[in-house]
């Protein structure tokens, strides 16, 4: 087995905690031989503000480069909630995106069947739901120029969406590849009737359909109508492919037909590296109390070992862990239905305990 370097960024609010839990699953790993892997830290977000003055500092930058892959907590914090954007603790998180070239993010919405009663969603909708939403991450309107204030009288705030054939095609492929691999549907969400952006973005994706692959069955749905159809009846879905800021929006709607969203984890991908962390925020309002749910973080260390370590075979234990503790009725409080529930840490070291078992 070959060693591997990641870094870990736990960030601010909850990240840390759950950072702590998902050190916890690797350490048990490598102890039992199944990686081999080192760890380093390094500050982003808020965190780095406070320790370099910049929410992604040089020093973290350098080691993001030369590590074989990395995970994240959460950016965001209120202290600096104020702050001019580029001293704002998600720019960091961008930055961290964009140096990267982290063009896809795959999240993943499925329910484990113990969560049924979690969601607020009657459970034959979501029974057996399986969907991914690939996400452009690193164009649109987050990053579009110019961007800016007008200030005046009527100050103004403005930003621009914009995307290319070239951005559009590279999203594209991986969703229409990775459909292969799945049930060859996939849905691309746009606001076709409104924004020219989308006009490209819709274009697009049908003319690499038609050149290249026939055998996928490919919907169009607009954004408004995909926000209410998720809800109807998510499991029309197999692959949702959408813009940055829609799926950013989608993604946090999904992830509540798992039944929390602190159930979700992601990669953000390039072509050669990958970032790993929970859909949720920093969640300032619970950070510190032991509550937060740490298995949208651990299962971005699955994700990991899938899409980065290229172990399927631990990325399953690791969910199959998870499987059998919720099946055990082990839940945060994000998920409980009563009033007792398990702590963050209760939760990870019973994960952990699980690992153990299936050694
Ligand atoms: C996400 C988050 C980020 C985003 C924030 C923290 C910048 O909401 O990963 O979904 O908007 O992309
Ligand atoms: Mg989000």
């Amino acid at each position: 087995m070959t060693k591997k370097n990641i870094l870990l960024l736990p960030g601010d609010g909850v990240g840390p905690e759950i950072m702590l839990e998902a050190i916890k699953v690797i350490d048990v790993l490598n102890e039992t031989n199944l990686s081999d892997i080192s760890y380093d830290y390094a500050d982003i977000g808020g965190i780095a503000i406070d320790n370099h003055g910049t929410p992604y500092p040089d020093e973290t930058s350098v080691k993001a480069s030369r590590a074989d892959c990395i995970l994240l907590g959460a950016v965001g914090t209120k202290k600096h909630e104020k702050n001019e954007n580029k001293l704002k603790p998600e720019s960091g998180l961008l930055a961290l995106r964009k140096s990267l070239d982290l063009y896809i993010n795959v999240r993943p919405v499925f329910l484990f069947e113990a969560l049924l009663e979690s969601s607020t969603i009657k459970s034959e909708v979501i029974k057996n739901l399986d969907i991914v939403i690939i996400r452009e991450l690193i164009g649109g309107v987050y990053f579009g120029e110019p961007r800016g204030f007008k200030d005046g009288v009527n100050r103004t705030g403005f930003n621009t969406m914009s995307y290319s054939e070239n951005e559009v095609t590279r999203i594209s492929k991986y969703a229409f590849d990775l459909s292969n691999k799945r049930s060859a549907k996939v849905t691309s969400v746009d606001k076709a009737n409104v924004l020219e952006a989308s006009q490209v973005w819709r274009e697009t994706v049908t003319k690499l359909h038609a050149d290249g692959y026939p055998g996928i069955k490919l919907d169009h749905m607009y954004v408004d109508n995909a926000a209410m159809q998720l809800i109807k009846d998510p499991k029309q879905f197999d692959v949702i492919l959408t813009e940055n800021l829609f799926g950013d929006i989608l993604s946090d709607e999904a992830s509540m037909l798992t039944g929390s969203i602190g159930m979700l984890p992601s990669a953000s991908l390039s072509d050669v590296t990958g970032v790993y962390e929970p859909i949720h925020g920093s969640a300032p309002d619970i950070a510190g109390q032991g509550i937060v749910n740490p298995i949208a973080m651990i299962l971005s260390v699955a994700m990991m070992f899938e899409y980065s370590l290229n172990n399927i075979k631990v990325s399953n234990l690791i969910k199959d862990a998870i499987e059998n503790v919720l099946r055990s009725g082990i839940f945060t409080k994000d998920i409980s239905n009563k009033k007792e529930f398990a702590s963050t840490s209760e939760m990870g070291n019973a994960i952990i305990m699980e690992i153990k078992k299936h050694v």
